[in-house]
């Protein structure tokens, strides 16, 4: 167990924006993440679990103890006829899971691939994409509470899932470091192709019997179409998150734009926040080293040397924009640091 100190964190965070970390160390088994906890409170300083960075923006050098989650490895813990439990390490990559289950012909996890970042971070704001959220294949998850040291297990109803959101984000935050989660696969896939893209592509590759990894090609084929790379433009995907209005408001705001996009759910309709920053004019915007994406506006850039800060109080220009055309309050989906 190697603490460094006054670590640069621009490897670390997909934003790729330069700032320190005043402490910085690596978990690679649950025993390590036991004994860097137990070594920040000897310390007195704070905590920060840092998975893959694909989800945070750096606004300030964090005067804290960094532990980057690299526990690895994927176990089959049991089986039946129709489901596989496979427990997976927090520190392995997101898409490297998606991959092993395809290779294994397990299904649930398809519609999820390439997305970046950790199996370890996963639950923290339940991934979707695509028609699929990780709640629909999750089984429980191991975690050590951050005060005790004790290892507790979560079950789905225990982490409060939904979209964007769980019980680590609200209720427990900061509370637990996650070690492993287990995963419910499918032996027979259930195919879900029902995000519109998906059966385009598949149609326009003459697939009517369409496999997991042809759903899992289809899906990565939209997402390199659609969202920069962050190994090419600084960037940690969808800035904020979809707004679900009230039927009474998304009605108002139709009479005003006809073209509204509106997808109806059990709390209202939700409208893309990409559709309201563009009507506000911020789309493909660019000041300095940072900027609006020139074709999804919903994704916030660092061209290179750009200013976490900087982008913090360009999404809080965004957002205001949007209050005061539609009367609706963007929540950001990344964590501010
Ligand atoms: P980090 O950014 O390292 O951390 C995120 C938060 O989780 C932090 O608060 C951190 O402290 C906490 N955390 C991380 N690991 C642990 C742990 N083991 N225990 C406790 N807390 C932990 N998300 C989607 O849902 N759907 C998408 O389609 C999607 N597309 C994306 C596309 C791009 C190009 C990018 C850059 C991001 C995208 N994201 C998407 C967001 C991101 O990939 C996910 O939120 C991902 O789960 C973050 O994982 P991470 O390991 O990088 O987490
Ligand atoms: N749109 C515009 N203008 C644009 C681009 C898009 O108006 O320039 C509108 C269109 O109406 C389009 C709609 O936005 O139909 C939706 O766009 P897209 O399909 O790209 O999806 P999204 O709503 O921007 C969400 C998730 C993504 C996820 C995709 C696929 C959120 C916040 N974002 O994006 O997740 O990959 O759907 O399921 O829910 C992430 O969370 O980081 C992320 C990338």
């Amino acid at each position: 167990m190697n603490i460094q100190e006054n670590i640069s964190l621009l490897p670390f965070n997909t934003f790729g924006i330069d700032k320190n970390a005043r402490f910085f160390a690596v978990a690679t088994s649950t025993e390590e993440v036991k004994q860097l906890l137990q070594k920040s409170k000897e310390m007195n300083v704070p905590l920060f679990i840092l998975g893959g960075g694909s989800n945070i923006l750096l606004t300030k050098n964090l005067e804290a103890l960094v532990i980057k989650m690299e526990i690895k490895g994927f176990e089959l813990i049991r089986e039946n006829e129709n489901e596989v439990f496979l427990k997976v390490g927090a520190g392995e990559s997101w898409h490297d899971l998606v991959k092993f289950c395809i290779q294994n012909n397990w299904a649930g996890v398809e519609n999820l691939s390439l997305i970046p970042g950790t199996v370890g971070a996963s639950p923290m704001q339940n991934i979707g994409a695509y028609g699929v959220e990780i709640k629909e294949v999750f089984d429980h998850l191991e975690a050590v509470d951050r005060d005790t040291l004790e290892i507790r297990s979560f079950s789905t109803e225990e982490c409060k899932f939904g979209y964007r959101e769980s019980v680590f984000k609200n209720d427990l935050k900061e509370q637990f470091v996650i070690t492993h989660v287990v995963f419910r696969l499918l032996k027979s896939p259930r195919i879900n192709t029902d995000y519109g893209a998906i059966n385009q592509i598949l149609k326009e590759k003459g697939i009517d019997s369409p496999t997991i990894k042809d759903i899992s090609d289809a899906v990565i084929e939209i997402r390199r179409s659609k969202l920069p790379d962050p190994a090419l433009i600084g960037n940690a995907g969808s800035f904020f998150k979809n707004p679900t209005v009230p039927v009474s408001t998304f009605e108002k705001i139709k009479s005003d734009y006809p073209n509204v996009p509106g997808f109806p759910n059990e709390d209202g309709v939700k409208i893309p926040a990409a559709w309201l920053i563009e009507q506000t004019g911020w789309k493909g915007k660019r000041f300095g080293n940072i900027g609006v994406h020139q074709f999804q506006p919903l994704v916030l850039v660092n061209y290179g040397g750009g200013d976490g800060y900087e982008i913090k109080e360009l999404s809080k220009k965004i957002q205001e924009s949007v209050l005061a055309q539609f009367e609706i309050l963007l929540h950001p989906e990344v964590n501010f640091l």
